[in-house]
């Protein structure tokens, strides 16, 4: 069993970003100014959109962070991101997710500009993505696919399954993993709650991605001897033990699925920080879009 080192393969493509932002620096060229949106003090959210703000640091870019109450209407951060959209400083932005629930996440989504959609959320951003175009891909499945790159895990004619079906990961997820690509290429079967016998299905996965939202929800009965798990979940377990009060896990039972594995990701230090490095390189693509 090979441990994917999801800080290894970010910190290398994070140190790729870093070599460009001088290059631009050296040529007179605009930084790279990614803009976060945070509504509300969710804990976790207030965590992921710091870790954010921290990477455009260390790479060089320059950032902001734009804080707002969850009391505030759906109108009035209409206007904030259409402010975003008109200010030219700004290359591109995010709008932290979950947002409070009287603002219609669809709606905030769909306001921002497709040519400052670093996230991928955008159906603009969805749709190239389907038709193979160049364009922003969601962070997420796009770290994935980065990280089965590193480690030239073989893909074409594998099936891959994978568990979850949001906007965000395990829909464009399935997307990339069957499109004509290296990696890619791989028979795609994506599963959810409704599905029926789902460890049967599970079983047959070369390659298991599992982005459920349930803690340990994947056990080693669900798992084939030698298959590639990646784990998406990241959970906040109350522990009084830790100084901080909790310990993450992922979706996967991780001590005794990982014996069966050829790969594994771990949470933390797997997907996570893929996340953030690919949030990094939309970015820089976004300056010359
Ligand atoms: N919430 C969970 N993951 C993400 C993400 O990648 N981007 C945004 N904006 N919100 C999220």
């Amino acid at each position: 069993m090979e441990l994917i080192d999801g800080i290894a393969v970010s910190d290398k493509l994070k140190n790729d970003i870093a070599q460009k932002v001088i290059e631009l620096k050296q040529k007179g060229k605009k930084i790279p100014h990614l803009a976060a949106v945070l509504v509300g003090n969710d804990g976790a959210s207030q965590t992921y959109v710091n870790a954010k703000v921290k990477a455009c640091e260390k790479v060089g870019f320059d950032s902001t962070l734009l804080r707002f109450s969850s009391e505030i209407s759906e109108l009035e951060l209409l206007n904030e991101i259409d402010k975003l959209n008109k200010d030219n400083s700004i290359d591109g932005y995010i709008v932290q997710l979950p947002l409070p629930k009287h603002i219609d996440e669809q709606k905030i989504t769909q306001a921002i500009s497709p040519a400052k959609d670093v996230d991928g959320f955008h159906p603009e951003s969805l749709g190239k993505l389907v038709l193979n175009l160049p364009g922003f891909l969601p962070a997420t499945p796009a770290g994935i696919v980065e990280m089965l790159r590193y480690y030239s895990i073989p893909t074409s004619g594998k099936h891959c399954v994978v568990i979850g079906r949001s906007n965000i990961v395990g829909t464009p997820m399935s997307l990339l993993m069957s499109r004509n690509a290296t990696p890619g290429n791989c028979t795609v079967t994506i599963t959810h709650s409704k599905t029926q016998n789902l460890s049967e299905i599970t079983k047959q996965a070369d390659i298991l991605i599992v982005a459920i939202g349930k803690p340990e929800f994947v056990t080693a009965d669900m798992v084939k001897e030698g298959a590639v798990v990646i784990d998406v979940g990241i959970h906040r377990i109350e522990d009084k033990s830790k100084k901080s009060g909790f310990r993450l896990l992922g979706d996967v039972k991780f001590d005794e699925v990982a014996p069966k594995c050829s790969y594994i990701s771990p949470v933390p230090g797997g997907v996570g920080p893929m996340t953030i490095a690919c949030l990094l390189k939309n970015t820089l693509l976004a300056v010359n879009s």
